[in-house]
């Protein structure tokens, strides 16, 4: 039996609004592990908005995949990342492998057989590569983008939140494609990064319109044909209204909506009946099939240089709750990652 010191972030209250430092907490335990578990010293975990909704006394989205469960006041929360085995009772992993899959937001996890753990190959990346763009937020992109908007070559393309980890590999994966895509985001810096490193077409500081209606028909005066939507509210609406025929809105995530100070969206439906407009929400989970194109797509992506990675990396668990806030500030720059293991 091993004994383990451990160090986490959980959350001391629901948080049904923006959330605030003072609604987390470190906790320190001692943990004893059993045979059959894996215990993971974790290295590399991700930060996502996802996760609010975990923290809420209700949301909708709680009870429609475990990934997205509640999450119980005091206890661990998971977190997709990359880790080291320390201890193994199980046969099929040993000590010192590198290992993805469903760790935590602390500094080891306990991994009970059945819970989401594989060993991993780098493929000469990053470590920090799994985490974003080889991990669930590519996942996320790939999938949305290629299967739920199914994109045809020179296709206009609209992607929020666009430096953000998801939108930033949107766009890229739409313009390797050969699609027309500008993406919106809210700072100058964010901006001029799409249009100078990420090859995006055009790109626009959502905060300083005050008309997204009439932006999104001037960056797109033929019409959108193709919305990857990672924010909602007003956004979706404005999309919406500038749909093409036959246009596909990609719902994959309605960030504007988490903290409940916006409004939900409410898209104008004549416009989609008349357009013939398909709104799809979906999950990274659904397209769990296309695994293998997708990782060995994206990896040579970013081997030859067609991708670029971005990001966004904090240290120490005692960071967590700083990075987390940040996503509802805008404070990232791609997939916002926090570094555990400081000797990496
Ligand atoms: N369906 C799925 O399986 C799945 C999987 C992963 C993520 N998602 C969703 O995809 C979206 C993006 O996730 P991510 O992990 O890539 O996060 P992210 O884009 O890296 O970070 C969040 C970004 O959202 C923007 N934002 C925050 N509050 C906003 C607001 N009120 N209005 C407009 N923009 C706002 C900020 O950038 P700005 O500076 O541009 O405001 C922020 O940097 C989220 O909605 C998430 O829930 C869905």
């Amino acid at each position: 039996m091993e004994e383990v010191k451990n160090r986490f972030v959980t959350i001391k209250n629901h948080i049904n609004g923006a959330p605030n430092e003072s609604d987390f907490e470190i906790r320190s335990e001692t943990i004893y592990t059993e045979s059959k578990q894996v215990v993971v010293k974790n290295m590399y975990v991700s930060v996502d908005p996802y996760q609010l909704n975990r923290m809420k006394s209700h949301s909708s989205s709680q009870a429609a995949i475990n990934f997205s469960a509640a999450i119980t006041l005091g206890q661990v929360i998971d977190a997709y990342g990359v880790g080291r085995v320390v201890a193994s009772g199980r046969p099929d992993f040993t000590k010192d492998e590198l290992v993805v899959g469903l760790l935590t937001w602390g500094e080891y996890t306990i991994v009970e057989e059945g819970r989401l753990l594989n060993k991993l190959d780098p493929m000469g990346l990053p470590l920090t590569h799994h985490v974003g763009p080889l991990g669930f937020s590519g996942l996320t992109a790939y999938g949305g983008f290629f299967q739920v908007c199914k994109p045809n070559k020179g296709e206009k393309v609209f992607v929020s939140a666009a430096s953000g980890s998801v939108g930033s590999l949107v766009g890229q994966y739409a313009k390797i494609f050969g699609c027309h895509v500008v993406g919106c985001a809210g700072t100058q810096d964010k901006v001029n990064l799409l249009k100078e490193k990420l090859g995006f077409d055009e790109a626009f500081n959502y905060k300083d319109e005050t008309d997204l209606k009439s932006t999104l028909k001037r960056y797109f005066p033929e019409g959108i044909d193709i919305y990857f939507d990672n924010v909602g509210g007003e956004m979706l609406e404005a999309a919406v209204a500038n749909m093409n025929t036959f246009g596909r809105v990609a719902v994959c995530g309605v960030i504007s909506e988490y903290t409940g100070g916006g409004r939900s969206a409410a898209p104008d439906m004549l416009t989609v009946v008349y357009n013939r407009v398909t709104i799809q929400g979906f999950l990274a989970a659904d397209y769990l099939k296309c695994y293998g194109d997708f990782i060995s797509t994206t990896a040579e992506h970013l081997r030859t240089g067609k991708m670029q990675a971005l990001c966004d990396i904090s240290h120490g668990v005692e960071s967590v709750p700083s990075a987390f806030i940040g996503l509802f500030r805008g404070d990232n720059i791609g997939k916002k990652i926090v570094q555990l293991e400081m000797n990496e």
